[in-house]
């Protein structure tokens, strides 16, 4: 269990995480989210005393990392500024890490090979591929089996097995008991791997919810309705809490009525229906809803 209590970090006169509290709980799997510069990496590197914070605390099942007798079996972390600039092989690498933390040679095997960089293992980790590198990484902070990870971007430049595989993996890990935070921002890998989410936005906690829960709360449901006498339809369906948005010609998107309302609706007034198709919203929607007056780095909107 993780645990952040009122966690501020400034650089100079930039707040990059401002009074952040939160629980990250065991067997689960917990989302971390957020635009760039959101303050989710300053967050990780706090929890694992990589930074030291401003004001408040955060421990590792009740005590600071720092603390911890043999940290590599506590938590094991990945962290995006990864960059393992070395001369050495991946497995050298490895072995060196394990053999400072008092673990044998055999689990940096069984990690290599969990991974799947066994063919590479032997070249030099500084010249592995963005994925390669990004399984070194969580390689390492494998290697101590710990009860709790705490992965920053992990599937960020993995191929889609190397995605696949995070996904299941994290996934049996909590079902196991165990805590993990990850963050990402691929709305949509997310939404099959978390449990949990907490999301942040300009160094503060916007949402700390089950994912079903937060998606139902930041998103509508709306049906899309084909129809040949569409503006019928739609003139039958209004009313206060129902918004009609045109989609293409002769089908909108309906918000605030169920498709069986509005499938009734059209029964009872003879309106041939072509498609009434009911959309549930997605965590990508639930995120935009959520951050939209967050986001520090905001693209261009193509019109
Ligand atoms: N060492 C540092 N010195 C000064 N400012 C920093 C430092 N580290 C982070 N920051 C600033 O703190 C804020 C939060 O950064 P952080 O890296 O935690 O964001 P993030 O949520 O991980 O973003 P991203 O999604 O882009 O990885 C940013 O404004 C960043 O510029
Ligand atoms: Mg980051």
């Amino acid at each position: 269990m993780i645990v952040a209590e009122q966690l501020t970090k400034r650089f100079g006169d930039k707040t990059a995480v401002s009074e952040v509290s939160f629980t990250v709980q065991p067997g689960k799997v917990t989302g971390f989210l957020g635009p760039n510069g959101a303050g989710k990496s300053t967050t990780m590197r706090m929890i694992v005393g990589l930074d030291r914070p401003t004001s408040g605390s955060v421990t590792v099942n009740g005590q600071p990392y720092v603390r911890s007798r043999a940290p590599l079996a506590e938590v094991g972390v990945l962290l995006d500024a990864k960059a393992v600039h070395t001369g050495r092989s991946a497995r050298n690498h490895l072995r060196a890490m394990a053999a400072t933390h008092g673990i044998g040679r055999s689990r940096v095997d069984e990690v290599i090979e969990l991974t799947g960089i066994g063919s590479v293992a032997g070249k030099r980790a500084g010249k592995f591929s963005l994925g390669m590198g990004q399984r070194l990484g969580i390689a390492a902070a494998l290697l101590g089996d710990p009860h709790t990870l705490i992965l920053d971007e992990p599937v960020n430049g993995l191929d889609p097995e190397g995605v696949r595989w995070v996904r299941q993996f994290v996934r049996y890990l909590a079902s196991e008991g165990r805590t993990v935070l990850l963050s990402s921002h691929l709305m949509s890998e997310m939404a099959q791997t978390a449990d949990h989410v907490i999301v942040l936005g300009r160094g503060r906690v916007l949402a700390d919810a089950d994912l079903s829960e937060l998606v139902r709360a930041w998103t509508s449901n709306t049906v899309l309705v084909r129809s040949p006498r569409l503006g019928e339809l739609v003139t039958a369906v209004a009313g206060p809490d129902v918004t009609v948005t045109a989609a293409e010609p002769g089908t909108a998107e309906i918000t605030g009525v169920t498709a069986a309302a509005i499938g009734d609706l059209a029964a009872s007034l003879g309106i041939p229906i072509h498609q009434l198709t009911p959309r549930t919203g997605s965590l990508e929607d639930a995120y935009l809803a959520l951050t939209g007056d967050a986001v520090e780095y905001k693209s261009k909107e193509i019109s």
